[in-house]
């Protein structure tokens, strides 16, 4: 039998408590975020339809687009990013979903996110690209323990580091995975994985990241898994091998 790990997910603005399991085949998303002005005019809301059809047919070649239709105060940026393993197919089957799903999750914001575990779509009339977004953030954590915390966080915060790094020089695409084995009494390995949106320079990605790890107390310390995803960048940490080799 597959264990599924139960998560709790915790928003940075709204500190909703939800039991979570993770199913990476269905529909529902990792969470989402509707923000900024309501009730758009209708030749924002046909804009902001003509980008999102646009990221499922443009994005999964190079997993990441960036795109903004229209003038003035009718005009929509977003971008679709894919997680830098997957292949194209996936790529696309989360993009139609995602993009669909936010559409109808955010009906009248000028603004939305939403995160899938290998997908992510945002969109807003600010023109956000090459900004740290600190602002939609939320984290989720494994509800088991690991036994001996203090050792743990430390090596978790190294490693998450040490990919950070790795996902920043050039050929990277501001994406990086890795595995380690615990070491000490633990034959048990960590893996991790950590992204940012490529509109970032990698300066600004590695500051994002950074920033990302200093939150893990907020959450996930001690914790047999644990992520903080936001607008910029995302972060993760597992028990088992959930990115591809
Ligand atoms: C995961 O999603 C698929 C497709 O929606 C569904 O068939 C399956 O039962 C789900 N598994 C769990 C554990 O929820
Ligand atoms: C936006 O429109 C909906 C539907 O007509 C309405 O229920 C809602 O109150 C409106 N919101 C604002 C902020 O005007
Ligand atoms: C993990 O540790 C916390 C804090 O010590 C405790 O409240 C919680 O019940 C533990 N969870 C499990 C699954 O043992
Ligand atoms: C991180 O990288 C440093 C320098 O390359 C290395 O010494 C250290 O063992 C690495 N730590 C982890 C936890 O991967």
């Amino acid at each position: 039998m597959k264990l599924i790990p139960l998560y709790y997910l915790l928003t940075f603005t709204f500190l909703a408590h939800i039991v979570f399991s993770q199913n990476t085949s269905s529909p529902d998303p990792l969470y989402h975020i509707c923000f900024g002005e309501q009730n758009y005019s209708s030749s924002y809301g046909k804009n902001l339809q003509a980008l999102l059809n646009s990221f499922s047919v443009t994005v999964p070649p190079t997993g990441f687009g960036l795109g903004s239709i229209g003038q003035a105060e009718d005009r929509v940026n977003g971008f679709a990013l894919c997680r830098g393993d997957i292949e194209y197919r996936d790529c696309n089957t989360c993009l139609v979903t995602a993009t669909s799903e936010i559409h109808k999750r955010c009906p009248y914001n000028k603004g939305g996110i939403i995160w899938y575990d290998n997908c992510a779509v945002k969109y807003s009339d600010e023109k956000f690209f090459g900004k740290i977004d600190v602002t939609n953030k939320v984290y989720m954590w494994n509800l088991n323990n690991v036994t001996d915390p203090n050792v743990f966080n430390k090596k978790t915060r190294d490693f998450i580091t040490n990919l950070s790094e790795k996902a920043v020089v050039p050929s990277m695409k501001l994406f990086a995975t890795g595995e380690m084995a615990l070491g000490g009494y633990s034959d048990e390995k960590l893996y991790g994985l950590v992204q940012c949106s490529r509109d970032l320079s990698s300066s600004d990605c590695k500051k994002c990241l950074d920033d990302a790890v200093t939150e893990l107390p907020n959450c996930c310390e001690g914790k047999r898994g644990g992520r903080v995803i936001g607008g910029s960048c995302n972060i993760r940490y597992e028990l088992y091998p959930f990115v591809k080799a």
